[in-house]
């Protein structure tokens, strides 16, 4: 039987840390996609004596820049010749000001939402030519917060840290929704998940009122372990694939609270928006 191939982003730390531990004990092999070299060679480290499978391999990507998510896609493509799962997990609870990535965008949008598309858009190929693949999307109950205002995508009216977070998590939940149209016939299916309020390094790099009061509140919230209960639920489980779309709270299907999230009109807009701003920064990305 082929290795079984796994991607996680940001599985240096956190709910991508927990995940990457717990494919390694099923088996797969982890590409662990992480910004810092440092922390990553750490948990890859630590994960391969825990678990005893030596079957991690780090890729260095900042997922903040599109020119850098399209070539790590690149280098996935080059490097494997399958992807059993996506895990774009990934991602940020943004400073209380708005700030731009080098490439122009709001950082959040770019990081949360951006790379998501793009790092699965440029991986389409090779995940439909995957039997049984599956899209994992970390996504969050903040969506809540969150509004799908094709006139400011980008924020540039009204930013806050809640609402460009919000934003961001709700656009994974459409996201998924619209894969999964996208994906339909072709074997891949997709999930959107909400993994708990969990203790890991998520909010502590924000200056936000929102970091401050999600800091105060850690002694409540579930261990990363736990956190990333769903996410390998979404990618073990047999038989799901017929939930293509959906979001997931407790390895459970649930129903978003925006009706936006699952709004076929809106959830399409939001593909093609998102289609155009790779191919203003990457104009020569292929269509995956
Ligand atoms: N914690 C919660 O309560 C909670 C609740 C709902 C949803 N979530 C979602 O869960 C996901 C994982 O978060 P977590 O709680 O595990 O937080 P975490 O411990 O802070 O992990 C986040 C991971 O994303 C990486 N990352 C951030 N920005 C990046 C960039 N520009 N390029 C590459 N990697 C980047 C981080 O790398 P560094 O270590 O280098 O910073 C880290 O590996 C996120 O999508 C978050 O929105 C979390």
């Amino acid at each position: 039987m082929a290795e079984k191939i796994s991607i996680v982003t940001g599985a240096n730390s956190g709910i991508g840390k927990e995940t990457a531990r717990a494919l390694l004990r099923e088996g797969y092999r982890v590409v662990m996609v992480c910004r810092s070299k440092e922390k990553a060679e750490a948990a890859r480290e630590e994960l391969i004596k825990d678990t005893g499978n030596e079957n991690a391999d780090i890729l260095l990507c900042n997922l903040d820049s599109m020119q850098h998510v399209a070539e790590t896609a690149k280098q996935i493509t080059n490097k494997y010749s399958r992807i059993d799962l996506l895990v774009n997990n990934a991602g940020i609870l943004p400073d209380g000001e708005r700030t731009l990535t080098d490439e122009g965008l709001e950082y959040t949008f770019a990081v949360n939402h951006m790379a998501y598309f793009l790092m699965t858009r440029e991986l389409l190929p090779l995940l439909k030519s995957t039997p049984g693949s599956r899209v994992i999307n970390v996504a969050s109950d903040a969506h809540n917060a969150g509004e799908f205002n094709p006139g400011n995508i980008r924020l540039e009216k009204g930013y806050s840290t809640m609402k460009a977070y919000g934003n961001s998590k709700l656009f994974n939940i459409m996201f998924t929704w619209q894969l999964a149209k996208e994906l339909q016939g072709s074997g891949t299916s997709t999930f959107s998940l909400h993994p708990g309020v969990v203790n890991t390094n998520f909010a502590s790099n924000s200056n936000s009122w929102f970091a401050k009061l999600f800091n105060m509140g850690r002694i409540f919230m579930i261990s990363p372990e736990k956190g990333a209960r769903t996410t390998v639920y979404l990618c073990t489980e047999k038989g799901i694939e017929q939930h293509s779309g959906k979001y997931f709270k407790n390895s459970k299907i649930s129903k978003p609270g925006v009706y936006a999230a699952q709004d076929d009109d809106a959830c399409r807009e939001l593909w093609e928006m998102s289609e155009r701003i790779v191919s203003e920064i990457l104009p020569q990305a292929v269509a995956g």
